[in-house]
């Protein structure tokens, strides 16, 4: 596979072993390979002239990234995000867990060398997720959630195997449980994910109403 940056891959790879903790750089090779395989089960790879070979350099290459600025001190965040222009909204100064969505995007362009916005996209709603999702977005959202060296939580096997089946609907699965967390933990619900949630329980009722 190839890294579709500024950088070779073991050059990415040391700068991201330097930037995130342990934990999270092994996160983040689980989300690439995941978005690998779910760009192999769900492109059509096999009607694709390249065999698939982009849109698998694409789904690593964000999967890789998709945390970039997740291990920042708040300090360090916040200057990034000001001397890289990036909007903060007051609900993500509310909630700045969000924030590494949006200035990962930022960082990936800019300190990474990443030019595809298709990427870009990906980084910057792998949290919130949003109404129609490009593929790649959705592949990375997905991964995000599902990779190997997540907690086994209850909604696991059932997102992953609804995610190998049909990507809507395991997306659909996905933000049923984030807004059921939410509302367990009293905590409001970012826009794009409403929205996003609203959009994909539209899209798989009329699939099971049709099925
Ligand atoms: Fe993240
Ligand atoms: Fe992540």
């Amino acid at each position: 596979m190839e890294v579709l940056c500024g950088f070779t891959e073991d050059e990415l790879k040391k700068k991201l072993k330097r930037k995130l903790d342990e934990k999270r750089y092994i996160h983040s090779v689980g989300v690439a390979y995941t978005a690998v395989s779910l760009v192999m089960r769900h492109a059509g790879i096999d009607k694709l002239e390249d065999g698939g070979a982009e849109l698998i350099n694409l789904a690593y290459t964000a999967g890789l990234l998709h945390d970039c600025a997740k291990c920042l001190e708040d300090d360090e965040r916040d200057k990034l995000c000001r001397s890289l222009k990036v909007d903060v909204s007051d609900f993500e100064r509310e909630y700045p867990y969000l924030i590494h969505a949006k200035l990962g995007a930022a960082l990936a362009e800019k300190k990474y060398g990443v030019t595809d916005e298709r990427i870009l996209n990906a980084i910057r709603y792998h949290t919130t997720g949003r109404a129609g999702m490009s593929f790649l977005e959705a592949v990375i959202f997905s991964a995000d959630f599902i990779e190997p060296h997540r907690k086994q939580l209850i909604v696991m096997p059932a997102a992953r195997t609804a995610l190998y089946e049909d990507l809507d609907y395991g997306v659909y699965v996905i933000l049923k449980q984030t807004l059921k967390h939410l509302a367990n933990k009293g905590q409001a619900v970012e826009e794009h994910t409403l929205e996003a949630y609203e959009y994909y329980a539209s899209l798989c009722s009329k699939k099971l109403k049709e099925a």
